[in-house]
């Protein structure tokens, strides 16, 4: 079998004349801390909904833990231990986190977790409680989610990613719209995921993405243009013409 969580040969996606990724190819291993970075329009999001299943690729292929999942879909690769985050949140405003994070977890109980009807109620929320932990906010766990700051509901919405036990967590733009505290916070709190969690993160922010991750790819016009650790990544001569020279945007 595959050392690798997540394999992309060729991945290809065109939106009539524009090609949004192209022939990408992307290996990600056990337990490994990756970014991908670009400018806008680069084909970050669009290899994201390649990779979650919510989207088709024109052409290539993608293998999760070992397995063609090309034609699968997003529910078949949540089975199989994918988690992702939304740009848009997904929180119940008028629930509190503990609530938000029950949900979460009666979702998934039907689904990765058979357990009998009578102790899946108590389950849910061990495990509810447990990944509030895990986010830093056991504190929260009384507040209304629609009450918590923008970099809480961001911690919140991990949370919620966390709560099938994913092998595999991808985070989109996890750091957009947060304050320098705040994200200092979400790079505190991504830095200490447990190691058997993959973690793929999709991000414009160069502070986060570099300090989290260990191997970093880099898109432009939908593909790959370089691949290496955070230090080659920042003294890389295309990164600065294309990426780091220009405003941050
Ligand atoms: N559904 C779609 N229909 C048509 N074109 C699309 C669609 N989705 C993305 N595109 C185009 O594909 C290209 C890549 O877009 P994508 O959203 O993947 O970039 P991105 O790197 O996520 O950018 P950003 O940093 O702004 O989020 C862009 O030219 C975009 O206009
Ligand atoms: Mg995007």
């Amino acid at each position: 079998m595959s050392e690798h969580v997540l394999q992309a040969r060729g991945l290809t996606r065109r939106f009539g004349g524009v090609v949004a990724v192209r022939e990408v190819d992307l290996e990600i291993g056990q337990g490994e801390r990756r970014a991908v970075l670009g400018p806008n329009g680069a084909g970050k999001s669009s290899l994201f909904n390649l990779l979650a299943g919510a989207d088709t690729p024109t052409a290539g292929s993608i293998e999760l833990f070992g397995t063609d999942v090309t034609a699968l879909g997003a529910r078949q690769r949540t089975r199989m231990g994918l988690s992702r985050t939304f740009q848009t949140s997904r929180l119940l405003g008028g629930l509190t986190v503990e609530d938000n994070l029950y949900l979460a977890a009666i979702g998934v109980s039907g689904g990765r977790f058979r357990l009998l009807r009578g102790s899946r109620d108590a389950e849910a929320r061990k495990r509810a409680v447990r990944v509030a932990e895990s986010v830093g906010m056991t504190d929260r766990l009384g507040e209304p989610a629609g009450e918590l700051s923008h970099g809480e509901q961001r911690q919140l919405e991990i949370g919620l990613a966390l709560v099938a036990e994913p092998r595999l967590l991808l985070l989109d733009e996890p750091a957009a719209g947060l304050s320098r505290a705040e994200r200092q916070l979400l790079t505190a709190l991504l830095l200490g995921l447990e190691r058997d969690v993959t973690l793929l993160i999709i991000e414009h922010d160069m502070d986060v993405a570099l300090t989290v991750a260990e191997r970093v790819t880099m898109m432009y016009e939908g593909a790959v243009i370089v691949e290496g650790t955070p230090a080659e990544i920042r003294s890389n001569q295309r990164v600065h013409d294309l990426y780091l020279g220009r405003a941050h945007v």
